[in-house]
This record gives C-alpha cells, sequence and structure tokens, in this order.
C-alpha cells in the first residue's frame, strides 16, 4: 500500500479541549481530518482511519452528561456518522490504525499524563470493522501500567507482534526509546533489535509510536530506526510521538512515513 497523495486542506477540523498547565488553563484546539488517496486498499477495505496522539478530550457542550471523554472516545462515532459520510465514503469495511497516546488527564490540567485508553480502542471497534495499532508511551490498559489489554478479535494490540488482517501484513512496535527501566520504553538496542526482528518479515505497514526522523524534510525523530527501515524497507511507516509540519516524508530508498500525531489521516483508493 503506498500513499498517492495527501490533501492539505482538511475534510474536517474537530475541537476538542486541549490539557494546559494548572487548573483552568486547558483551551479549544482543533483536530484535523485529512484525505489521502493510497494505491490499493485490500478487497473488502474501503477506508483505512489512520489516527495517534488524541491528547484532549471532548468539549463540555457535546459531551453527554457533562463529563468530557476523551477525544478518541468521541472521535468515532463523528467520522461514522459525519464525516465520511459527507465526503461520499462507504462506511463499510473500515479498518482504524493506532499509533498511541490517547489519554489526557480528565482535570485538563497537566499535559503528558498517562492512563488507560481500553475505552478509546474499543470505541473505534464499535464503529469499525477492525483496529490494529501499539502503545504509546503514555497509554495504559487497566490498572497495571506493563500489563497489555485484553480486547475482543477484531482489535489487535501489538506489541513487538505482527498481524495479517485482510491480507495486509501488518508489524507493530509500541512505546519509545529510552530508560527500559521505565514504561513502555526499551533501550536502543533492545528497541533496534525488535524493529530488525519484525522487519525480516514482509512488512506492508509498520506501525509505531517512537519512529524514524526525516532529514530532507527536517521533521523529528529517532536517526537509528531510520537507519534500520531504510535497510529493511516496510512499504509504509505509521507512527505519532513527535508532531510533523508534513504529514508524509519518503525516507532514502522509498520507504513512506505517515506521521498522524495530533491528526487524523483517512486513506481510500
Ligand atoms: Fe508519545
Amino acid at each position: 500500500m503506498r500513499i498517492l497523495s495527501i490533501d492539505p486542506d482538511p475534510i474536517a477540523e474537530i475541537p476538542f479541549l486541549n490539557a494546559g498547565r494548572g487548573p483552568g488553563g486547558f483551551y479549544e484546539d482543533r483536530l484535523p481530518i485529512l484525505d489521502a488517496v493510497v494505491d490499493r486498499l485490500p478487497d473488502g477495505v474501503s477506508v483505512i482511519i489512520a489516527a495517534a496522539d488524541l491528547q484532549g478530550r471532548e468539549r463540555f457542550q457535546d459531551s453527554p452528561n457533562g463529563v468530557p471523554r476523551l477525544l478518541g472516545e468521541a472521535l468515532p462515532s463523528r467520522l461514522a456518522t459525519e464525516i465520511l459520510p459527507g465526503v461520499g465514503l462507504d462506511t463499510g469495511g473500515v479498518g482504524v490504525f493506532l499509533a498511541g497516546d490517547l489519554y489526557t488527564v480528565p482535570a485538563l490540567d497537566r499535559r503528558g499524563g498517562s492512563g488507560d485508553v481500553r475505552a478509546v480502542w474499543e470505541a473505534f471497534g464499535d464503529e469499525f470493522s477492525w483496529v490494529v495499532g501499539v502503545a504509546g508511551n503514555h497509554d495504559t490498559f487497566g490498572a497495571d501500567p506493563n500489563a497489555p489489554p485484553r480486547f475482543p478479535r477484531h482489535l489487535h494490540y501489538l506489541d513487538n507482534d505482527r498481524a495479517n488482517i485482510d491480507g495486509l501484513k501488518i508489524a507493530g512496535l509500541g512505546g519509545i526509546i529510552g530508560n527500559p527501566r521505565r514504561p513502555r520504553r526499551r533501550s536502543d538496542e533492545q528497541y533496534t533489535e525488535c524493529l530488525e526482528a519484525l522487519l525480516r518479515h514482509r512488512t506492508d505497514i509498520l506501525i509505531t509510536h517512537d519512529g524514524p526522523n526525516d532529514p530532507i524534510g527536517g521533521h523529528h525523530g529517532s536517526p537509528l530506526i531510520r537507519e534500520v527501515v531504510e535497510r529493511l524497507r516496510p512499504s509504509l511507516i505509521v507512527r505519532g510521538h513527535a508532531h510533523w509540519k508534513q504529514p508524509l516524508a519518503r525516507l532514502s530508498g522509498g520507504v513512506q512515513v505517515l506521521n498522524v500525531d495530533a491528526r487524523v489521516v483517512v486513506l481510500h483508493e
């Protein structure tokens, strides 16, 4: 699967509350939804939605009981009922790529909080055919910060693992490079060893939370991860964690990197 183009003008922008520093410091922000055309999707798949770093909550006026849900918990039904039909896209056969960091503290008074993101995965799973993705460095799935989630079969949580969904060969590596004594972190060596082992198999999509830098576009990321993916060449990488001005980069050797930090990209033929 290759991305042919991404329209720089969003098809929609979802207003949401972004956390500030201190009580009452939150502010309204906008999540852009971008439209992208790919060369082909597997049979039976009409659209793939890719997102990461949905670190915010819905606005009070949009909350069903006045308590703002996580942005990613509120988003799937809007995508399914308003946004996809609004641009003439089929809402049957929709897959989802989640690249991590889907939590924000309920009081919206602190950035970079960690917490339970099961409700976000489940909300996407309630609206769409399947979800595949990885954990960000701030995501937990229940009380134990290192425990993997227990999800129904159509939600594919990958941590240093692979899945074959509708013929797409997908590899996923969650967390970031960092101090391995902290949750969701691997050392340089651990991370690159896992990545190399995953990419020894043919890979259509690699989903990571951390990810390669893009020296040509001047976008942040890991040169170490870039070296591995340029050598072992998955067709497409979907990543979050670091915000890039441009959503799409092309590395040497032709590997495409789709950065979905704080944005949603809707991929279709
Ligand atoms: Fe992150």
